[in-house]
């Protein structure tokens, strides 16, 4: 066994300090203030909602945040939220983003939209949902925010949560990936109820920007992986720790062949908070990395080798086929962004490459195999 085994509070608190040092002049921004998550109860919630605590623990004088979770718990409320129920400076409502927002609903500051069916497996299952929480969902808050400017309060920043999937399976001299490339994506296949609802988000919030003068801006999440995704989620880092922990060979469901980038969600995180308080109105940002793209099958081997020096794994890398006949219908081949604009205008600087991120997150999934599947 080669690598040490950090404890969680040990690798919770390395990637929260190193957030919170990166983001100061955010956080600094946002501190005394109120922060709507939607959908804090889910993986990119993990990092969102534990930064701004970690910032209030550690950074008392520069004043808190105040954090809101709404959340309709789909699949149950997870083991680390509940946890940190009753810490000061929290508040947890069970809500469903399809239906309408509270009657008095409170004023809040920043609103992060992040409700929504993110995984492949579970959109598939239920796309009316997943349409219904990205574009009704988002409409609410968009209205809430226009009240709000009315009555005299308005939002200072909002994030909505579009996807890398909005650019669907990018022509090969669109590769690596900016902001203007238009997209190439089916509206009737089997992502089109995922990839479809976020281009229209994205529409609605231009059109709230310009019309309105919200300051919503919007994220292209691409590939994001760490703490907080659930083992059970379907997606390929935890499916194959899954393989590691429970012993068995890691099975592909591809041919091994696509390619992506993968970004450690520290980084993401850091970067979500830059385009919420920086980010110019009305103006998509990818929120990436943009090295190294690898292969499916490059993957498998990192997780392979991490594993075997971390658990003293044996196993090894074999193809296999998924449930779904569909599974791979308009999956991507390559995905890899630019990030310059996200570098230019926000100071974005992603850090964490894939072997160091793997090797975080198979520790995470070590300590919380239970808690992770939740
Ligand atoms: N993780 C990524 O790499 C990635 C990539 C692209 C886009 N995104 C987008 O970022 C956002 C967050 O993604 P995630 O990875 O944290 O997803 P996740 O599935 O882990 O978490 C989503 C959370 O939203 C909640 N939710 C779902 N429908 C809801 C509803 N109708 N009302 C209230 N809560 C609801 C779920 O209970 C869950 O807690 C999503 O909009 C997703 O589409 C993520």
């Amino acid at each position: 066994m080669g690598r040490p085994l950090l404890s969680l509070e040990q690798l919770l608190t390395e990637d929260l300090e190193t957030i919170c040092t990166d983001l100061a002049s955010e956080l600094g921004e946002m501190a005394g203030g109120s922060l709507l998550v939607t959908g804090g109860g889910g993986f990119l919630g993990y990092y969102l909602v534990q930064t701004a605590l970690h910032w209030n623990r550690t950074r008392k004088g520069r004043g808190a945040i105040d954090v809101t979770v709404y959340d309709n718990y789909m699949r149950g409320v997870p083991d680390w939220l509940e946890q940190l129920r009753g810490e000061s400076g929290l508040t947890l409502v069970r809500q469903d983003m399809i239906q309408p927002l509270p009657a008095r609903m409170p004023h809040f500051d920043y609103i992060v939209h992040a409700a929504g069916i993110a995984s492949p497996i579970y959109y598939r299952a239920h796309p009316i949902k997943c349409m219904d929480a990205n574009i009704n969902g988002l409409r609410n808050l968009l209205d809430y925010s226009v009240a709000e400017a009315g009555h005299g309060r308005p939002v200072r920043g909002f994030l909505f949560y579009s996807s890398s999937e909005i650019y669907g399976d990018p022509a090969l001299d669109a590769i690596p990936t900016p902001e203007t490339y238009r997209g190439n994506v089916s509206c009737t296949g089997p992502r089109a109820c995922y990839d479809e609802s976020k281009r229209y988000g994205e529409t609605l919030c231009v059109a709230f920007a310009g019309q309105h003068g919200v300051p919503v801006k919007m994220a292209r999440p691409f590939n994001n992986y760490g703490p907080g995704l659930k083992i059970t989620d379907g997606r390929v880092l935890p499916d194959f720790a899954r393989d590691v922990l429970e012993g068995r060979d890691i099975v592909m469901l591809s041919d091994g062949s696509p390619r992506r980038t993968f970004c450690y969600a520290a980084d993401a995180i850091t970067g979500y908070y830059k385009v919420l308080v920086r980010g110019r109105p009305g103006e998509p940002y990818n929120v990436g990395i943009d090295r190294p793209e690898i292969s499916m099958a490059q993957l498998a081997d990192i997780v392979c080798a991490t594993a075997a020096e971390l658990f003293d794994y044996r196993g090894r890398v074999v193809l296999g086929q998924a449930k779904q006949a569909d599974y791979l219908v308009d999956n991507p081949n390559r995905r890899c962004p630019v990030i310059d604009k996200a570098r230019r205008e926000l100071d974005y600087q992603p850090k964490v490459l894939v072997e160091e991120g793997i090797y975080r997150s198979l520790v995470w999934y070590h300590h919380n195999r239970t808690a992770a599947a939740a």
